[in-house]
């Protein structure tokens, strides 16, 4: 394949850890009644994990505008809508929002069709920088409206900040998207990890914390005498976690001084993998995400903040995250790994009243991406990859359901190896969600969880889904309760295969329900038959799904050559070289391809309007 090189389909494949030993075959898993528990979490939504899309990349993953809307896309999104029974939460934004502007109108191509974003690549001493600087359309907002009304997602959006005393713009921005938009949007990011911007040449290196208070503090006084109707729906601090903790910005006034303004508390990365920061391979970090320590390293960053944060009114979500910044590790982010890691952590977050975490899709060279259109040149002939860590959306989605009441404990189970939460709806365990983090084929890192209910009997039988594969380091042959999205190029984002349900018999005279635990594995143990309705999403015709064969007018379109649409020129300015797709935290020119088609019935209809146009064309 051509594109062999870039981080989304890098051919790396590490070998997993030697599995523990010393563990019993027979594993307790004993959950206590809910009056027993004093630390359970808040209620939590079953849209617990969304997705964060680098703005730069909205064109090639959300669709052209807002009538040409990428089915697969949508289809990403439904798969979340449906287990979840509310709307998937998406932030667009990342390094990319910074330098981003305005323009009420669409930005021909080379062949006239309106596109909702362009983007150039600034040249400093003659050499491209990193970052794009982008510019959008009012259209991006349309598509956006467009999405939420077909699926319900909710949004947050990132403002530009690399010149705040120069916010006109933004302010523009913020009154337009509240107004298209309208309860969809959930908050505006203002700022995108200012404590890196002294380390990424954004502020001068003795860019200080109090620097940043005053370029916050002037911000929001331009959006009280702004036209922005809601002016209490921004989101901060988004530090990398990395220079300052949400701790130092704390104590440092930041809640005191701009609460009022804010309605969510945003922060990002468990750990940096950015070029000079992070020196160790992706097969040396292996074991350290083969852990439930990694789920209360992350989740423990937090804790010292929750309560206060929470006390001052606003939920904490985690806007750009993934297994690591700067694209992850390749054989690591795109692997099994990141599958178990992923719901580990954000079972973890969630026990831990975090109430979003939203996993970051970048560009082409990063290994991290839960969906990636393929690039420009074959996009006539390929459908997306789904990545390895979106499986964990799907389990999460259903670990919580649709009921907007699940409330979760970290059950501290004795081997940071087996991991296990309970989940409880109105006060009664429903759920019991189960992890295996041995990679190991012979069965002998195989267990039986023994679930047992403190103070009652267990039900006659138990339903339980597995998220499986071979190995840790297996990408594509990955199944959830029997289903996949397929391997590389492979994925429209309908899940393919029957769902597979198993149903266990409990043993209710010595009062025990015994689950197979595979090595690696997770699994979902629905406690009552009620807990499994409310975590399944409609099968067959019910199932909203979105069709990515063009079914009627093929004809009508223009078959273009998509290699023109790698070489594309558009007018940029004499100071800027026009770029074709772009990251924020990945590499240079690692874009996506700028559009993406998964191929007709029986022909190529790889042209400019290749994203299919939604109307007519739900399943
Ligand atoms: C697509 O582009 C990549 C990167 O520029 C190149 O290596 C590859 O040969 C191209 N493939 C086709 C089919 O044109
Ligand atoms: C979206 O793009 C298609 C194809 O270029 C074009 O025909 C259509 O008019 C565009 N829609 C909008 C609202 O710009
Ligand atoms: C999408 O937005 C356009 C406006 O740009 C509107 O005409 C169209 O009806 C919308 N489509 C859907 C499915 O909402
Ligand atoms: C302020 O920002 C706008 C774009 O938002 C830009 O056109 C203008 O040149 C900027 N002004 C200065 C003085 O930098
Ligand atoms: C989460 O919030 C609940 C309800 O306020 C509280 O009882 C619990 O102790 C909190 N958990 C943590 C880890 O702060
Ligand atoms: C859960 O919350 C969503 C809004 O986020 C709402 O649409 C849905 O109806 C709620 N479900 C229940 C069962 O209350």
């Amino acid at each position: 394949l051509p594109v062999a090189t870039s981080g989304a389909y890098n051919q790396e494949v590490l070998t997993p850890p030697v599995p523990p030993t010393g563990l019993e075959q027979q594993w307790d898993v004993t959950v206590q009644p809910a009056n027993t528990l004093t630390n359970l979490s808040i209620p939590q939504r079953g849209n617990f994990i969304g997705f964060s899309v680098e703005l730069s990349v909205v064109g090639q993953v959300l669709g052209l505008n807002s009538t040409y809307l990428q089915p697969p896309f949508l289809n990403h999104l439904a798969n979340i809508k449906e287990r979840a029974g509310a709307g998937p939460i998406v932030r667009i934004g990342g390094n990319t929002q910074d330098q981003s502007t305005m323009f009420d109108n669409t930005f021909p191509d080379k062949f006239g069709n309106p596109q909702m974003i362009t983007k150039y690549q600034p040249l400093v001493n003659g050499n491209p920088t990193g970052t794009p600087i982008v510019e959008f359309a009012v259209e991006l907002f349309y598509a956006m409206s467009n999405i939420s009304k077909l699926i319900n997602t909710e949004w947050y959006f990132g403002l530009q900040f690399i010149d705040p005393y120069n916010n006109s713009n933004a302010m523009e921005v913020g009154t337009v998207i509240q107004e298209v938009l309208g309860s969809s949007l959930l908050s505006l990011q203002v700022g995108n990890e200012p404590d890196l911007y002294a380390g990424h040449d954004k502020r001068p290196s003795n860019y200080s914390m109090q620097d940043y208070f005053n370029e916050f503090s002037f911000y929001m006084e331009s959006v009280q005498s702004s036209s922005i109707p809601n002016k209490k729906l921004f989101l901060g601090p988004s530090v990398a976690t990395g220079t300052w903790s949400c701790q130092q910005v704390i104590d440092a006034g930041y809640l005191t001084e701009f609460g009022s303004y804010l309605n969510y508390w945003g922060m990002h990365y468990p750990n940096d993998n950015c070029p000079g920061l992070q020196q160790l391979t992706a097969q040396e970090v292996l074991p350290t995400y083969l852990t439930h320590n990694s789920a209360l390293t992350f989740s423990q960053e937090f804790a010292p903040i929750t309560a206060e944060v929470m006390s001052a009114g606003l939920p904490l979500a985690i806007l750009e995250s993934n297994t690591a910044s700067c694209g992850g590790f390749p054989g690591l982010s795109d692997a099994f790994t990141s599958s178990l890691w992923a719901i580990d952590n954000a079972l973890m977050l969630a026990a831990t009243n975090i109430s979003t975490f939203l996993l970051h899709v970048g560009g082409h060279n990063d290994n991290y991406n839960p969906f990636t259109p393929p690039p420009t040149n074959i996009s006539g002939s390929y459908g997306w990859t789904t990545g390895a860590v979106y499986y964990a959306a799907l389990a999460v989605a259903e670990t919580f359901g649709s009921s907007n009441a699940s409330q979760i404990i970290d059950m501290n189970l004795p081997s940071e190896f087996r991991p296990g939460y309970a989940i409880y709806e109105n006060g009664s365990p429903t759920r019991v969600a189960l992890i295996n983090y041995a990679s190991d084929d012979t069965g002998a890192s195989d267990y039986d969880a023994v679930i047992q209910i403190a103070g009652t009997t267990v039900p006659d039988h138990v339903s339980v889904r597995y998220l499986a594969a071979p190995s840790v380091s297996e990408k594509y042959n990955i199944t959830w309760a029997g289903q996949t999205l397929g391997g590389q190029f492979e994925s429209d984002g309908r899940l393919k295969g029957t769902l597979e349900t198993q149903t266990i018999e409990c043993d209710q005279t010595n009062n025990q329900c015994i689950v197979p635990m595979r090595a690696p594995s997770f699994a979902l143990v629905f406690l009552t038959d009620d807990a499994v309705t409310r975590s399944t999403a409609p099968q067959g015709s019910s199932a909203v799904t979105f069709a990515t064969t063009v079914t009627k007018g093929k004809n009508n379109r223009p078959v273009i050559n998509p290699s023109i649409l790698a070489t594309m020129n558009g007018g940029g300015g004499p100071n800027y070289s026009r770029i074709l797709g772009s990251t924020g935290k990945a590499a240079p020119n690692a874009g996506i391809g700028s559009l993406s088609l998964v191929p007709a019935l029986g022909s190529l209809v790889a042209v400019v309007g290749c994203v299919l146009a939604i109307q007519g064309l739900m399943d």
